[in-house]
């Protein structure tokens, strides 16, 4: 099965069992938005409070704040949103389909980039167990010419998006004969920014004065309120302030399921540091988070960093954490070292002095700060894609399993009678009621134990716990594990400890974190 194939199956399964729904199915959906389901909302919510524990549980030097979606206006000036976080659109005249001209031009150097692959490819089969790939690559004449055509490409492109040279941008699309995926033409407009934002009016004012933004980012809510928690927490610097919050984009190219929404999560945190000490910080950072993102077992594979070589304007370092996702590896999370343009741009704009007296030094000072910032629904998506599993059994049967870690799997347990009758029933509920404050519990009696297990797999509940006629008399059950299917027998008295020594932050979370005062 190609991984586009599977990626299809993983989106059905998503819809089958209560995570993700389109919105407004019933009025045939809205682009690029989404809703969580019953299992979806559970997983989302685990993901939150991992990270949560993470940043503001684990060091005693950062809390959290969960500040107003809507904002004043003038914070997306002094931010730089309502100048510059545009994106490039072009239209096909004829299709009236509209795309980022980036994208176009991006996906026209990964076809490139394809053709380089099977070249490759055909050399192994070729050479057999003698091909040298590294070699091949450097001296095959079709390769080269490919890697040349989409180095050049690629270079004339980021020449033109620095210049924000929009008539360059549209000349590169006519010379490498892109046409539209739709109609087939290449009977383009010019090239125009868009800005990202949703706007929308505050309370009865229409005129342009009343015009206010659905936040972009939720970072701009913790850089105004900077000195409010420093002052009211008492923090010293470095400190940082972490918040969980939706964020809104009017995305032109929204794919790729909930890879790009135009309504999502962020978890960011925004770390406030001295002048000058700001990389050692940014090192930490990366290294904390990448830690992190690991400790869920996903796969160390999976992931690895993009370090930018463009930096934006307020930039002095940054990089992603990328996922291999279905799709490719792809940005999950950022990480910044913003220097101190927020706090020096709302400074300059709001005429309030943004600055922290440092008693250590003597000095004032408008800090610098380290962002890390990463998208919930894309870590949702890592977790599912990571997880989802369609497996062979032995005796000739399939299974979906969501291999979810337990710590973040929506239900826990499920208590299953074996039959429904003979007081198993009321023994399962009275075992369900000592252990339904500890772990999100589902009961089930319905149909077969092994079409229970099923779905207790597609759902990814890491244990299911099945009472029989024996266990009225030795107070018994059997444990049967979601990922080995294995079974065991065990004391009900010693469910609640099996269970926790698997779900419980304990086991996931480096014990001992507050590592972040150097
Ligand atoms: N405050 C910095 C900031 O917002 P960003 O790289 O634009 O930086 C941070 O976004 C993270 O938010 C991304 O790494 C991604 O995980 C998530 N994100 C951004 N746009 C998204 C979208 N349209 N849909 C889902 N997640 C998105």
């Amino acid at each position: 099965m190609t991984s586009e194939e599977l990626f299809k199956n993983l989106i059905a399964h998503a819809k089958e069992y209560g995570f993700i729904f389109p919105s407004s199915e019933i009025y045939d959906g809205l682009g690029a938005v989404y809703d969580y389901g019953q299992m979806g909302v559970e997983l989302k919510n685990n993901i939150k409070n991992y990270w949560w524990n993470a940043m503001v549980r684990l060091h005693d030097n950062i809390v959290g704040i969960d500040s107003a979606i809507f904002m004043h206006p003038r914070i997306w000036e002094a931010s730089g949103h309502v100048g510059a976080f545009n994106d490039p659109l072009i239209d096909n005249r004829d299709s009236k389909k509209r795309y980022r001209a980036d994208v176009l031009l991006e996906e026209h150097i990964a076809k490139i980039e394809d053709k380089i692959t099977k070249e490759v490819e055909k050399g192994r089969k070729k050479f057999g167990e003698a091909f040298d790939e590294a070699q091949f690559r450097a001296t095959n004449p079709n390769v080269l010419r490919n890697a040349a055509k989409a180095a050049e490409i690629q270079a004339k492109m980021n020449a033109a998006l620095n210049a924000n040279d929009l008539d360059a941008l549209k000349q590169l699309i006519l010379d490498c004969e892109i046409a539209c995926p739709v109609s087939g033409s290449r009977n383009w407009t010019d090239v125009r920014q868009f800005n990202l934002m949703f706007s929308t009016q505050l309370g009865s004012v229409s005129d342009e004065a009343g015009v206010i933004y659905l936040r972009p980012e939720t970072a701009q809510g913790i850089f105004v309120n900077f000195l409010n928690v420093q002052k009211t927490g008492r923090m010293k610097i470095p400190f940082g302030i972490a918040q969980i919050g939706k964020a809104f984009r009017n995305e032109i190219v929204a794919r790729q399921f909930i890879f790009r929404m135009r309504e999502f999560e962020q978890m960011e945190m925004q770390f406030f540091v001295r002048p000058g000490e700001e990389i050692k910080w940014y090192e930490y950072w990366k290294n904390e988070r990448l830690r992190w993102h690991q400790s869920l077992g996903l796969g160390n594979e999976k992931y690895r960093f993009h370090n930018h070589e463009k930096l934006a304007h307020y930039a002095n370092a940054a990089a992603d954490i990328e996922f291999n996702f279905p799709f490719g590896f792809k940005e999950l999370e950022g990480i910044h070292s913003r220097t101190d343009f927020d706090l020096g741009r709302h400074q300059e704009f709001s005429g309030r002095k943004q600055q922290y007296f440092d008693p250590e030094t003597n000095e004032s000072y408008v800090p610098y700060v380290i962002e890390t910032s990463i998208g919930l629904d894309r870590t949702f998506l890592a977790v599912l894609s990571a997880a989802y599993c369609e497996e062979q059994l032995g005796n000739g049967e399939e299974r979906v399993v969501l291999r979810i870690p337990p710590v973040l799997a929506p239900v826990k347990l499920a208590v299953l009678p074996l039959v429904k009758k003979d007081g198993l029933p009321e023994k399962a509920q009275e075992i369900l009621q000592t252990l339904r404050l500890d772990f999100n519990c589902r009961y089930d009696e319905k149909d077969s134990i092994g079409k229970r297990y099923r779905r207790q797999d597609a759902i990814g509940t890491p244990f299911c716990i099945t009472i029989d006629h024996q266990t009225l008399e030795d107070d018994q059950v059997t444990v049967r594990y979601r990922d080995t299917m294995q079974q065991d027998r065990l004391s009900v008295a010693g469910l609640r400890a099996l269970i926790d020594g698997q779900v419980n932050l304990r086991k996931w979370l480096p014990a001992a974190g507050n590592s972040s005062r150097q």
